[in-house]
């Protein structure tokens, strides 16, 4: 489909487009537990999730969201079945291929945020590729995390400034939140205003532990492959219901 014959996503008349999210984070969980339901293997769970990223990448773009960061594969998730390991390293490198023709005529700007250099190096070759060809595009940024850890992107963080510290270029007191903000991956992007989660589990599971800090979180029963521009409708419903007040009164 190029972009002139998609879907325009309409932004619902019950939403105040003064009061969207930013900057939106999701954790797109329960593509197994939706295939296992049909009967079918666990992959074709991941395949129709990459259907729903991009109808929610579409909606966040045509309702004016200015990030999305999505949850595509933790440095937990090397525990899984090697076949289902490798099933999603293909599948990332297809789809990375397959959708940039579109993402250039959309103006998404793709990045990535993770430890990549453990990724195939065949991925990170289409990583390199669909990130250097839609740098200079001014729509929504699509922040794709791809052996991402919370945790590990700390620790790294602390590396890189304990190093600095030795080596005499930083004095331990000119630590604070923006220097240490700079050593993450996200160093640049905005905090994510909204967390979705689907398939209900309560958990922020190792994503984005330094910038959630302030963030909404949703959870939602529904499973990722059946969340739609209607339940995303639910969950900006819920979002602009919240009284933000960033630990003051
Ligand atoms: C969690 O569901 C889902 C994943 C670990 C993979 C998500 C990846 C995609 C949808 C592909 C995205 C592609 C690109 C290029 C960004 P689960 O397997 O944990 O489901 P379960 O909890 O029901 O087992």
């Amino acid at each position: 489909m190029t972009a002139k014959q998609r879907v325009v996503y309409e932004l619902p008349a019950d939403l105040d487009p003064n009061r969207l999210p930013k900057h939106i984070a999701v954790i797109m969980d329960g593509n197994g537990r939706w295939a296992k339901r049909r009967g079918w293997p666990r992959t074709m769970g991941h395949r129709q999730g990459v259907e729903t990223l991009k109808e929610l990448l579409r909606c966040c773009r045509d309702w004016g969201i200015e990030a999305l960061t999505a949850y595509a594969f933790s440095t937990e998730n090397w525990g899984r079945p090697l076949e289902e390991v490798d099933f999603l390293m293909a599948l990332f490198e297809r789809v990375l291929m397959r959708e940039l023709r579109e993402m250039m005529e959309e103006e998404v700007r793709i990045q990535f945020v993770g430890n990549l250099n453990a990724l195939p190096t065949s991925l990170q070759a289409k990583i390199e590729e669909s990130r250097e060809s839609t740098r200079n595009n001014h729509g929504i940024l699509f922040n794709v995390a791809t052996n991402y850890g919370g945790r590990q992107e700390i620790i790294r963080a602390c590396q890189e400034i304990a190093s600095q510290v030795q080596q005499g270029q930083l004095n331990p007191d000119d630590i604070d939140e923006v220097l240490f903000e700079k050593h993450l991956y996200t160093a640049g992007l905005s905090h994510p205003d909204l967390l979705i989660r689907t398939s209900g589990e309560m958990r922020i599971s190792n994503f984005l532990l330094w910038q959630m800090a302030y963030a909404e979180i949703y959870v939602t029963d529904t499973l990722w492959p059946d969340f739609d521009s209607s339940e995303f409708h639910l969950a900006l419903c819920s979002y602009q219901k919240r009284d933000r007040r960033f630990g003051k009164v």
